[in-house]
């Protein structure tokens, strides 16, 4: 019966209290790692944003942000006071943007921004409002792993989330992003390189002076967190101040890539890993990121149509190609309210051609809580591993989040708080997500304001 069927995947997908313990031991290792050695899988990249803002940071910054679902150029006012404006546009990227050549992509990237310019900077009789000479400054937030020497540069390790751009691997995508900005001459200077979860803890401490961690659920997995400079024992050679702070990008994504031996996966996370553009690789990510729920559960549901469990003389051609089943769906899924599930039938007669049963309807909506609840406490396993190291447990924090998956899939928030009391007890209750607002605009922002205030004071 389903009811049977049913328990299986609960043994399969649940994370007992104890499991998780476990899983945050060999975190904190990895994060203790990826700071004392350069290159190690989870990377724990210094970022050269030093410290945080003090709120009063003020001024007009351009920002773009490519990573996420989007490409967006941002125009953002900083206000002072931990207050901003902020005016955008959305470019949807193509596939064959994602998977080309990696110079034509940032040629993407700076024809939209021109656009923006051209629209955003005229006035009433659409002539430019900018003056002879003027120069905007620009934070870029690349959300990829990329190893830094210094604020506007950044070596892409590798691509993660789907992404293979060619001729882009091991190079300066800043480099890269520049020369596109110059082939159109557009009038920006670059002066930031950020990662969304470093653009994230920063514009979250603007508005919120106790967060002290940033975590992005969208596309991706990953966080980002102030380490003491003495503390991160790879870059003692370059002669910063021990007791200066810097953002780690910790790319947590990464966590037991290649040799799996911590992270609870079942057969259909390994299906999803070795069908992937990178195999072995971002592990962690892989049972967490918006990117991959949909595909998990699909695979389930694949299987049990192969034991003639499911859809028995139906045509379920439409639910066998890999992806088309989003996370979104999820989303929908559970937090569908009708006895009837009737947004469950809508989305697989609509989209699969399917007839669903009441009973198929409840277990599919089952096995939606199932992952998403087994992806919100292993997050919670990061959040704890980077609370302990730091000790933020005693006086607590506050975590801000943001992607699609923290925004919008139902009680994605609540089960990772009720991950962080399964794993602390009553103290977990001292760590608290909030919404992040706007990491990679305001964020960027904010550090390329910052920036200008170091290389104003000589720094
Ligand atoms: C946005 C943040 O809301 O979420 C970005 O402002 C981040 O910083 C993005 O990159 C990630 O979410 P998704 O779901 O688009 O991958
Ligand atoms: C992936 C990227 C990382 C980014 C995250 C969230 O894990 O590697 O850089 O922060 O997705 O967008």
């Amino acid at each position: 019966t389903m009811a049977d069927h049913l328990r299986k995947f609960e043994q399969l997908f649940t994370l007992t209290p104890q499991r998780m313990r476990m899983i945050v031991e060999a975190f904190k290792e990895t994060l203790a790692l990826g700071l004392s050695q350069p290159g190690q899988i989870v990377p724990m990249i210094p970022t050269f944003v030093f410290g945080y803002p003090t709120g009063q940071e003020t001024g007009e910054y351009l920002a773009v942000d490519l990573g996420g679902t989007n490409l967006r150029i941002c125009l953002v006012t900083l206000q002072g006071k931990g207050e901003f404006e902020i005016t955008q546009s959305k470019y949807r990227l193509t596939e064959e943007q994602k998977q080309g050549d990696g110079q034509q992509l940032f040629d993407f990237c700076a024809q939209c921004l021109k656009t923006f310019i051209d629209t955003n900077y005229v006035d009433e009789d659409g002539k430019s409002t900018l003056s002879e000479g003027q120069v905007l400054p620009l934070g870029f937030t690349f959300s990829y792993p990329c190893s830094q020497e210094r604020i506007d540069h950044g070596v892409l390790i590798r691509w993660t989330k789907g992404f293979g751009a060619g001729d882009t691997e091991g190079r300066d995508v800043a480099a890269m992003f520049n020369k596109s900005v110059d082939d159109l001459k557009i009038p920006v200077k670059m002066t930031a390189l950020i990662n969304d979860t470093t653009g994230t803890l920063i514009a979250s401490h603007y508005v919120n002076p106790r967060t002290k961690i940033a975590v992005i659920f969208g596309t991706g997995c990953n966080a980002a967190y102030m380490e003491r400079v003495g503390d991160i024992p790879k870059i003692k050679n370059l002669g910063i101040d021990d007791d200066a702070e810097m953002a780690i990008n910790c790319e947590w994504g990464a966590f037991d890539s290649f040799k799996h031996e911590h992270l609870p996966r079942t057969k259909y996370d390994q299906i999803v890993d070795e069908s992937s553009n990178k195999v072995g690789e971002q592990a962690f990510e892989k049972l967490i990121s918006g990117r991959y729920l949909g595909e998990i559960l699909r695979l389930v549901l694949c299987d049990l149509i192969d034991e003639g469990v499911l859809f028995l003389g139906q045509n379920t051609y439409k639910l066998e190609t890999p992806y088309v089943l989003e996370t979104a769906f999820l989303s929908l899924m559970e937090s569908d309210p009708t006895d009837e599930l009737l947004m469950i039938i809508g989305i697989f007669s609509h989209f699969f051609a399917l007839d669903t049963t009441l009973a198929e309807r409840q277990f599919f909506k089952a096995l939606a809580k199932l992952i998403g609840r087994r992806a919100a406490r292993l997050s919670a396993c990061g959040i704890a591993a980077i609370v302990s190291k730091k000790n933020y447990l005693e006086e607590g924090c506050s975590v801000g989040a943001d992607g699609s998956l923290y925004n919008k899939y139902p009680h994605f928030a609540d089960r990772v708080h009720e991950g962080l009391q399964d794993i602390f007890g009553e103290k977990g209750k001292n760590i608290i997500t909030h919404h992040a607002e706007d990491g990679s605009g305001v964020g960027s922002s904010i550090i390329a304001a910052m920036t200008k205030i170091r290389k104003d004071a000589g720094k």
